[in-house]
């Protein structure tokens, strides 16, 4: 038998993490204070085993074995034995402390606690721990279950014995763990900015239609979703808030500036999907926009997203927050990239992108264009990202 692993918080994230933890073979405790939403967890897991077992990824026995090592509980104090404990509570400094605060009395001294925050500092979370080097960040993608991605963020308190044997452990759970810097969402909430907020501006200097950007990325890009279809799925409310908090803990860098046209979207409460209105119309027999399917448009629509995209992965490896394949592993095992950014600037050449970028820097002369220096650095020296 595996260790066990405590997870607070049975939301989305926790009661997926929860359910990929008791995959992996451990005995887990999944801890929520409301009661309702442990039962609704665990109705969840059960469904979400059962499907997994028609797909045949688990014979019977097996579903009824990770099951039988989960328990449910609204206290804490469960959690004593557990070697590592992941918190997926609610987004709120105060409330994380408390909590935390309250585990470091109950775990052992050896237990590793980590926090799923996808905004919050680790080094501020942490703080409130009388050993802080047992403290890092454990980012899943939502669901966890499918993402293969997760982020792993030490602190500057977290010791390197335990960033190591989380990654470790992490890979062993049929993960992608990539190690990066406590820096403002991390790797993917920053490097995939403007696959979103480029989009956004070259709608609001009127170059071309929501449906018509979404189709030069998917069709000539090669993207999954485009951006609109994206931001759609994804969230208005959630999407833009994620774009602000980055640009205010970059010190409103205007690389990262949020747009008023999704703000107006989430204002007016067209927060996609989930509201049936978004960018688009999801009501029932609403049809779909057609694109303008001219193929310079959609190209310099593209090529304009792209270059942008290079230019922030590039700048992730410059400020040393991750290395250039966990970037690319990121962005690909992350959301879905259809190829790592720093990869596909070595197919194009660092020249290519610098030029494009250079050519927009002049044009706007506004700093979110503003070339990165390893991205001139590579191009003079003609060489590659990924070695
Ligand atoms: N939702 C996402 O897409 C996503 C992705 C990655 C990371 N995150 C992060 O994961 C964390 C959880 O997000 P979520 O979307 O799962 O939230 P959620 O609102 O779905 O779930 C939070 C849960 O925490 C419980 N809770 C609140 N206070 C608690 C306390 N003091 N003790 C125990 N349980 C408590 C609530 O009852 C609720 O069940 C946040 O830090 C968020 O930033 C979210």
């Amino acid at each position: 038998m595996k260790v066990k692993i405590g997870v607070v918080g049975a939301g989305t994230m926790g009661a997926g993490i929860a359910q990929v933890a008791a995959q992996a073979g451990h005995r887990v405790v999944l801890t929520d204070t409301n009661p309702e939403q442990l039962k609704k967890a665990e109705q969840q897991i059960s469904s979400s085993l059962l499907k997994l077992t028609e797909k045949g990824k688990f014979s019977s026995e097996e579903a009824e074995e990770i099951k039988n090592n989960m328990a449910y509980s609204t206290q804490l104090s469960e959690l004593q034995e557990a070697v590592l404990v992941i918190e997926a509570i609610v987004e709120n400094l105060a409330v994380k402390h408390q909590v935390f605060t309250q585990l470091e009395q109950v775990v052992s001294p050896t237990c590793i606690l980590a926090s799923n925050t996808s905004s919050l500092s680790i080094a501020s979370i942490g703080s409130c721990l009388q050993d802080p080097s047992r403290f890092l960040g454990i980012h899943f993608f939502n669901p966890a279950t499918l993402m293969p991605l997760v982020e792993v963020i030490p602190g500057v308190a977290t010791s390197s014995e335990n960033t190591q044997h989380i990654e470790e452990l992490i890979t062993s759970w049929h993960k992608t763990a990539v190690v990066c810097k406590d820096t403002p969402g991390f790797i993917v909430n920053r490097v995939a900015r403007p696959f979103y907020g480029e989009a956004l501006r070259i709608y609001e200097e009127g170059l071309a239609d929501f449906a018509t950007i979404d189709w030069a990325m998917t069709t000539i890009g090669g993207f999954k979703m485009g951006p609109f279809t994206l931001m759609d799925y994804i969230g208005n409310d959630i999407n833009y808030t994620v774009t602000e908090t980055v640009f205010a803990a970059f010190y409103f860098d205007p690389r990262f500036k949020p747009s008023f046209t999704q703000k107006r979207h989430m204002e007016a409460g067209f927060l996609g999907r989930k509201t049936g209105r978004g960018f688009y119309n999801y009501q029932e027999g609403s049809v779909a926009p057609a694109p303008n399917r001219n193929e310079a448009l959609g190209q310099q629509i593209f090529e304009r997203i792209l270059v942008l995209l290079i230019n922030e992965a590039a700048d992730a490896v410059f400020m040393q927050v991750a290395s250039p394949t966990a970037v690319d592993l990121a962005m690909t095992k992350g959301v879905n990239y259809p190829k790592g950014l720093l990869a596909w600037a070595d197919e194009l050449g660092a020249g290519w992108v610098l030029e494009r970028l250079e050519i927009l820097f002049a044009e706007y002369g506004e700093d979110r264009y503003r070339p990165n220096p390893l991205l001139r650095r590579k191009a003079r020296e003609q060489s590659k990202f990924i070695l």
